[in-house]
């Protein structure tokens, strides 16, 4: 099977790169950072660009991981979060229809809550009812916080900056406010090989586990493996409703990891990428 994934550079998109290497025939698309000889660059929120590269490649899977995934960024730039999270998204399914290809949209826990997450939200939201409209053949799979290792260490997602403490055995401040639905990176994977086996479609599913931890709380417990001290921003922990469960994983038969398993997992993998 061929599989194209976008933003197949960035943390998420190279993890997913990496992984779905092993069972299929990979493909992946950057943006601006890179290239590699393995990529092709393209922008998801040029229509034309989207048309040609996937008509090139004929994946039997598009796995649509590219978006503008930091909340401050969809704020600063609103009609660039709309271009690439919606009509980028839009793009990539009316592409997909052409070629008779399957999607699996990567969308967000965020877009249970759109007001809290402003922007990001809203466009994450939107670009599932575009997904759920416009794909004959579908998966959204909704991530919360995600950790674990991912061959783009540079980047700004939270899990390459708890790398960069330990790499440059700074003390970490984060914060202890909010509580995330979290989520270990090659659960995703996992999860699309076995949805793919097993002919799911047209489904939403909450790649989570269940429990909900602050950027504190997971930082102390990855950091205390590397001897790094960690203090949190604020004292009180806000719990918040609507939080996603791992329900829908366990209906499905598919696996689901405890907070534990996830910590040692991305310890695991943290330590083997230090070598
Ligand atoms: N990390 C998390 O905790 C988390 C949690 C929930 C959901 N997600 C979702 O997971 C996906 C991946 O996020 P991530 O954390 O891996 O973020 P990331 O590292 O910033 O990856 C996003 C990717 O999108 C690409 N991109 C941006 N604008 C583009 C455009 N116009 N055309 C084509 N590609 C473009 C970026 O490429 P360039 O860098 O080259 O511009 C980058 O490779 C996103 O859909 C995000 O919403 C992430």
């Amino acid at each position: 099977m061929k599989v194209l994934i976008t933003g197949a550079n960035g943390y998420l998109g190279a993890r997913l790169m990496k992984d779905l290497s092993d069972y299929y025939d990979a493909y992946g698309t950057y943006h601006k950072t890179g290239p590699s000889n393995k990529l092709l660059q393209l922008d998801i929120a040029n229509k034309q660009e989207v048309i040609y590269a996937v008509n090139k490649i004929k994946p039997d899977l598009i796995v649509h991981a590219s978006a503008i995934p930091n909340e401050k960024k969809c704020e600063q730039d609103i009609a660039l979060a709309r271009s690439v999270n919606v009509d980028g998204t839009a793009n990539i399914a009316e592409a997909a229809n052409a070629i008779n290809a399957s999607v699996v949209f990567i969308s967000s826990t965020a877009v249970l809550d759109p007001e809290k997450y402003g922007t990001y939200g809203k466009t994450k939201f939107e670009a599932e009812r575009i997904i759920q409209k416009m794909c004959k053949n579908y998966l959204i799979l909704r991530p919360g916080l995600i950790i674990g290792q991912s061959p783009n260490t540079e980047n700004d997602r939270f899990h390459n900056k708890l790398l960069n403490n330990i790499v440059k055995k700074t003390p970490a401040v984060y914060d202890n406010v909010q509580k995330y639905e979290v989520t270990w990176a090659g659960q995703l994977g996992e999860v699309i090989i076995k949805a793919k086996k097993r002919n799911i479609i047209d489904k939403i599913i909450p790649v989570v586990i269940d429990d909900y931890k602050t950027r504190f709380e997971i930082a102390r417990d990855i950091l205390q493996k590397f001897n790094i001290k960690v203090a949190s921003k604020e004292e009180e922990t806000i719990v918040d409703s609507g939080w996603a469960t791992a329900k829908t994983l366990k209906e499905m038969d598919l696996k689901v990891y405890n907070y534990t398993e996830i910590i040692g997992k991305t310890v695991g993998e943290i330590k083997e990428y230090l070598k």
